[in-house]
């Protein structure tokens, strides 16, 4: 048993592999925070809550002035009782009112864990995996119930959190926020660490100290963007890789979120993550019920590293799903950097038939083949192929691909639409927007209404006729803009503020139609690149375009960051044409090559016009990734010096049996008299003895990983090295 109940303190205790989180039924059954860290045997309330009579922290019960809900550390606070701190949620009444007051009155554990309808999450294959725990509470005076699930993972440091809204009262609520968990710290000697971005440059790790007062990151964009990333970690101010408290949560959602931390004046800290309260609301009319999305928390007692292994393994084996989830993926060649909109079939199959000569494995048509496409101005939401591109049609296009005995992978965009375009023209309220305002425009496009239905199904049918019609094996979905103007024509005027979150509704739904019906078919998800990567959809789409930024050096600081969180097997990264189409870089066939190495490898450049000794160099690398993609795909991923901090990249990834290991080290900029470099590895058998294959070497993993070993001198900007290590 992972939780149990102990019936005379009313206290519960949830442990997860090596970790225990403790909250106890406490005064009037108001829910407080014990513990949440490594594993304990056995609690006997040693930090026992404590109480005492603090000036302008008010008492819901007057006689007792020691209590306030301002000062107890709590699990799901409410807004008006004394609490003046940062709510998890907050409803509006009938009355106008928003006050609430949330009391425990029962609670049940499952074997196992129940999937959250309509709503992506993590998962378990058999019911002896994890245990969750359903505590409900509520507000007797309104007929408000809360039902907080909590589940504990036997195999991993993680605590899943979600709530349940259900009005079981006769006026309508209206919810105005709705987090997905909260942690009242009682310490706030934390540095905050997030993963903050832009197009191009996402998820860099920004690491900062907590101070008095609200921290957060969030996204308004109706997408999990970009500009923040929905995951934040508190971490002990000495943690690094390898050592430290890590205390982490990352939203399954892909809208709008918040995430925060408010220091108190007490030095407290409580952190909140959920949908994003802006410009959110929900009307729950009696016997309506709202379920939030799920926050995964994850605690590490030994750093970074530790907290990244067990997200990747829980995202990797837990949330992805479907055939691919544990397969080898691709080497694709993609034709967008190659040609953008200007192709016809010739020069498609031309690239393709150097592809295959190359040993490459899918040839992937991106945007351009629907339409009128010729450039990013017309046709999206035209699902039919432009027959001035493909006179032959898609169909005999991609049959004559797999007759080269290669895949055949398409590019859509299905939740767009061009106000230039047949769907557009017909159905001009399919997109969002607001009546009588203007639509602002980006990219040229609008983007479709998915909080309707009909629209929703519309597409199915339109994207599932392409599928079924052609021997397509690979999707990339690309979304490319963000939310203005947010309304929605089919909704009335109370439920306007729903229609960010109806949308997500509308999109995973239209995400799970279609991947279950094409279960052979492997989807790439993509949003300007790396625009929403995030755990929601990976549930349903097992791989992500990282960034649009293909620049190798650029390339270290995103994949870098990303690693933080998302396994490599969800990371795509390619080999680009130089000077780098995005900063305009020259770096060597090499150093991009082993950049995109450490990631789903593709190109995207137009290989029909290659060299002979670029052929050869790209043939070599085709051949060494082949024997390096399951330890790059599936291995354990290990951060060896950041590139945030240094001139230099490094990163390792060990196969699962420790067998192998592939090191990847990139020299960033060229300096005078540079020091001798070693490196220290991590991850390996200290009792294997490692072949470096190449370099006529061996060395005892103990060795290699306490020595270290030497980097040879590397002269000039932008070198590498990647050295497969092989155990004898
Ligand atoms: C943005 C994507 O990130 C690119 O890879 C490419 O697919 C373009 N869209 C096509 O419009």
């Amino acid at each position: 048993m992972s939780i149990s109940f102990c019936e005379t303190t009313r206290t519960f205790h949830l442990k997860a592999n090596n970790t225990s989180y403790i909250f106890q039924v406490a005064k009037d059954g108001y829910l407080a925070h014990l513990y949440w860290g490594k594993k304990i045997n056995e609690y006997s309330h040693s930090n026992e809550l404590r109480f005492a009579d603090r000036a302008f922290s008010g008492n819901p019960v007057a006689e007792d002035r020691t209590f306030s809900l301002d000062t107890l550390p709590q699990e799901y606070p409410s807004f008006g009782h004394t609490d003046y701190r940062n709510p998890a949620f907050q409803i509006q009444l009938e009355n106008g009112t928003t006050v609430t007051d949330l009391r425990y009155s029962s609670h049940k554990l499952i074997n196992g864990k129940p999937n959250l309808e309509g709503l992506p999450s993590t998962y378990v294959e058999s019911d002896d995996e994890a245990e969750t725990l359903e505590i409900t509470l509520k507000d007797d005076l309104i007929g408000l119930t809360v039902i907080l699930s909590y589940t504990a993972f036997h195999q991993f440091d993680v605590i899943t959190r979600s709530v349940r809204f259900v009005n079981e009262g006769k006026t309508n609520l209206i919810l105005l926020k709705a987090a997905s968990g909260n942690v009242d710290f009682r310490a706030s000697e934390f540095d905050l660490i997030s993963l903050p971005g832009a197009w191009g440059r996402e998820r860099h790790v920004a690491r900062t100290e907590l101070r008095p007062g609200i921290q957060s990151i969030e996204s308004r964009r109706g997408a999990s963007s970009h500009q923040h990333n929905p995951f934040m970690a508190l971490v002990s101010k000495e943690t690094n890789e390898d050592y430290g408290d890590v205390f982490a949560f990352s939203f399954v959602y892909s809208g709008n979120f918040l995430g925060t931390v408010e220091v108190d004046q007490f030095g407290y800290s409580r952190a909140t993550m959920g949908i994003n309260p802006f410009d959110f609301s929900w009307l729950l009319e009696p016997d309506q019920s709202f379920q939030t999305p799920e926050v995964v928390m994850v605690y590490s007692a030994n750093g970074l590293s530790e907290m990244s292994h067990t997200f990747h393994r829980l995202y990797q084996t837990r949330l992805c799903r479907g055939e691919f989830r544990d397969k080898n993926r691709p080497i694709l060649i993609n034709n967008w950097e190659a040609t953008y909109f200007n192709f016809d079939e010739g020069k498609i199959k031309e690239i393709a038939r150097h592809g295959k000569e190359l040993g490459i494995e899918l040839f992937v048509l991106d945007d351009g083949w629907f339409g009128k496409r010729d450039d990013d101005t017309t046709s999206l939401g035209d699902w039919f192929v432009d027959k001035r591109k493909l006179p032959n049609g898609l169909e005999i296009l991609a049959q004559s691909i797999r007759d080269m005995d290669m895949e055949f992978g398409l590019w859509f965009e299905p939740e767009m639409v061009s106000v230039d375009s047949e769907l557009y023209r017909k159905h001009p309220d399919w997109c969002i927007h607001v009546p009588k305002r203007r639509r602002s425009e980006s990219r040229q496009q609008l983007i479709l209404d998915y909080s309707r239905q009909e629209v929703c199904d519309e597409i199915i049918n339109r994207v599932s006729d392409i599928l079924k019609n052609a021997p397509i094996t690979y999707v990339k979905w690309d979304m490319n803009r963000h939310m203005t103007e947010v309304g929605s024509a089919s909704l009335p005027a109370e439920r306007q503020r729903e229609t960010a979150h109806r949308y997500m509704l509308g999109l995973y739904r239209v995400m799970e139609t279609i991947t279950t019906k094409f279960p052979h078919i492997l989807f790439e998800s993509c949003s300007g690149g790396g625009g929403r990567f995030d755990p929601g959809i990976l549930y349903y789409m097992p791989q992500t375009w990282t960034s649009d930024n293909t620049d190798a050096i650029s390339r270290l600081k995103i994949q870098y960051g990303t690693s933080f969180v998302y396994p490599t097997s969800s990371m795509g990264a390619h080999v680009s044409a130089v000077p780098n189409h995005q900063v305009n870089r020259i770096t060597s066939l090499e150093v991009r090559g082993h950049v995109a190495m450490s990631g789903n490898f593709g190109y995207e450049l137009d290989i029909t016009q290659l060299s002979f000794d670029e052929r050869e160099t790209m043939k070599e690398q085709i051949n060494f990734y082949k024997k390096i993609r399951t330890i790059i795909q599936f291995g354990n991923f290990y951060r060896l010096s950041s590139p945030f901090t240094n001139n230099h990249t490094a990163w390792l990834h060990v196969s699962q049996d420790q067998s192998e290991a592939v090191l990847t080290y990139v020299m960033v900029l060229a300096e005078p008299n540079d020091p001798f470099r070693k490196i220290r590895l991590k991850g390996l058998d200290p009792t294997k003895k490692y072949q470096i294959c190449g370099e006529g070497k061996s060395f005892y993993g103990d060795e290699l990983m306490n020595v270290g070993i030497n980097i040879p001198r590397l002269n000039g900007d932008f070198k590498s090295i990647m050295w497969r290590l092989k155990s004898e």
